[in-house]
């Protein structure tokens, strides 16, 4: 079943065209990258699935629901949650308050404070390092542990889909690694959505799955990320040589 579906979504900022009639089903349990170079359109492609850029035109659906123009919050109870890029925490709280910081919304619901209970257990099983100084200021914390840390707070509500922007920026690659060891655990134990921003298609090919490449805001290439990512078309989509 597609658990998120786009179909000609367009994204303006004024009078430039960001996102230009972007279409893509994602399967359940599938993982997805969305590659392609600086200013390519890729976080605003998913800022505004995610609901926090307007969609200026086609349509998006999310588990069987169209949330075209729904407000993030909706879009995150329906069990979308969006890592942004930037890994931004919140410095002067510990750890474990940065991790339930989102869950306020839920605890006038019956069995609220059990459930986070429960989710903070199942991140801290993923995230280790996460527990073990979870009373910590966020704000010691290494780029790589503050990567898990947005991470584990998006895993917070307990989501279907995790979208994540660029989650190696900056990163050293073998801390990269762990990251995405974590994700594709996550992922099989959950049976998790993952949706992964990487300018780079090189992480993509590493970690398998499939791959789109955006290039001025369209989509030139859909396919195997392990295949595309050793066929000359992606160097030839990335950098734009035009066949002639
Ligand atoms: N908030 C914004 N206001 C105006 N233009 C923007 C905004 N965000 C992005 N853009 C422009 O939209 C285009 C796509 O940007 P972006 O989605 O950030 O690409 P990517 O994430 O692939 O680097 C770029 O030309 C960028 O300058
Ligand atoms: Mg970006």
């Amino acid at each position: 079943m597609s658990v998120l579906n786009l179909s000609g979504v367009e994204v303006r900022y004024g009078r430039l065209t960001a996102v230009r009639d972007v279409s893509f089903s994602m399967r359940d349990g599938e993982t997805l990258f969305i590659t392609g170079p600086n200013g390519a359109g890729k976080s605003s492609l998913l800022r505004a699935i995610a609901g926090v850029t307007p969609v200026a035109g086609g349509t998006v659906d999310f588990d069987g629901y169209p949330i075209t123009g729904r407000t993030p919050e909706a879009i995150a109870r329906l069990g979308f949650s969006m890592v942004p890029e930037g890994r931004e925490v919140f410095g002067s709280l510990t750890i474990e308050e940065n991790l339930l910081v989102g869950t306020g919304m839920r605890t006038r619901e019956p069995g609220a404070k059990a459930r986070s209970a429960a989710e903070l257990e199942a991140v801290y099983d993923t995230f280790p390092i996460l527990k073990e100084r979870r009373h910590s200021q966020a704000g010691l914390l290494s780029g790589g542990q503050q990567q898990m840390l947005v991470i584990g707070r998006a895993l917070m509500t307990g989501p279907k889909l995790v979208a994540i922007d660029e989650p190696s920026l900056g990163l050293a690659p073998n801390i990269t690694d762990q990251v995405y060891e974590r994700l594709l655990g996550l992922q099989r134990q959950r049976g998790l959505t993952l949706l992964v921003v990487e300018q780079s298609s090189t992480r993509a090919a590493m970690v398998g799955g499939r791959m789109l490449l955006m290039r001025g805001g369209r989509i030139l290439l859909d396919g195997d990320a392990r295949e595309l990512g050793q066929g000359e078309a992606i160097q030839a989509a990335y950098f734009g040589y035009e066949d002639h």
